[in-house]
């Protein structure tokens, strides 16, 4: 099993850290395109192998894509990340540009690799690896249900004094400040519905914070965040690598699930080998429905951006 990451900036690095320490492939390459940077980091994660106790080879490389051939799956990070008080929307001009050369350029050395975007705004460079890939659907993944909904239960935990693994929840929509959707009716403590402990006007100031999750972090860190997207990054890639089948709420393209198309947006899907398998397409409420139409009708007018490129 291979597997490349392509941006070694905070998010790239801590995936592929997470994703060695998991020993998720054989091999594992880190690709940035500033001199050294990658190859630094991976002989810097290289030589915590024998203290953590893991078997996968790290190589960096500066933007040199033969490196990359054959990759199982690749993992896109390049790109600015936002500074404080700036949307992940506002960086869409510079990093389009980015993720579709390196879409580009994966696919003429790993034709066959499922493609997981975390690059901001993800929903949208999620449609633009797809337009600009033509490959099919299934190998094209959008990195941030996932990372939400485990802020989701960070909140929920401070909330309910638990164990955040106690906690099932989840976001889907877009990955937005105001585009995200996390799904308070149906979130459980251990099968106990969240609605049954917590006071309407707590589970409401949960879910508000979930939604500027990000941007409080990016707020005190001046930069964005980087240990939860890593993680998320690699929990994504553990369940295509070891075929988990695991239900993941990730950006996809849809097809008249949830009663949109032509868009990628986030949705509970399961997730394996062939990359996103199948969507689970549950009823929402009509509250619920009318927050992800508008969702969608948001990220449909950034992804008109897209036309011009
Ligand atoms: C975040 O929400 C990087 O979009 C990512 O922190």
């Amino acid at each position: 099993m291979k597997i490349t990451v392509v941006g070694a900036g905070a998010v790239g690095s801590t995936t592929a850290d997470n994703i060695a320490r998991k020993e998720l492939c054989e091999e594992l390459v880190l690709l940035d395109i500033k001199d050294g940077i990658a190859e630094g980091k991976a002989m810097d994660m290289m030589q915590t192998a024998a203290l953590l106790g893991f078997d996968t080879k790290i190589s960096g490389s500066t933007n040199d894509y033969a490196k990359t051939a054959g990759s199982n799956v690749v993992v896109i990070t390049s790109g600015i990340p936002r500074k404080p008080g700036m949307t992940r929307e506002e960086l869409i001009g510079i990093n389009a540009g980015i993720v579709k050369g390196v879409t580009q350029n994966i696919l003429q050395h790993s034709p066959d690799t499922i493609i997981v975007v975390i690059s901001n705004p993800m929903d949208t460079m999620t449609q633009l690896a797809l337009q600009s890939s033509g490959i099919p659907k299934n190998r094209i993944i959008g990195m941030g249900g996932i990372l939400d909904s485990s802020r989701f239960k960070y909140y929920l935990s401070v909330a309910l004094h638990c164990s955040p693994t106690d906690l099932q929840a989840v976001v889907i929509g877009g990955h937005g400040d105001t585009t995200m959707i996390p799904l308070t009716r149906l979130a459980t403590y251990n099968g106990t519905p969240v609605s049954n402990l917590l006071s309407i006007e707590t589970l409401q100031k949960v879910a508000a914070d979930t939604m500027i999750g990000g941007a409080t972090l990016t707020g005190l860190l001046g930069t964005s965040a980087w240990y939860a997207p890593g993680a998320a990054g690699a929990a994504l890639v553990e369940s295509i690598v070891r075929d988990e089948r695991k239900l993941i709420p990730c950006c996809v393209h849809l097809d008249n699930e949830y009663g949109q198309k032509d868009i990628c947006l986030g949705v509970p899907v399961v997730v394996g080998k062939n990359g996103w398998e199948k969507i689970i397409d549950f009823k929402l409420d009509d509250e619920e429905q009318a927050k992800f139409n508008k969702s969608a009708e948001a990220v449909r007018g950034m992804n008109t951006v897209l036309a011009a490129l």
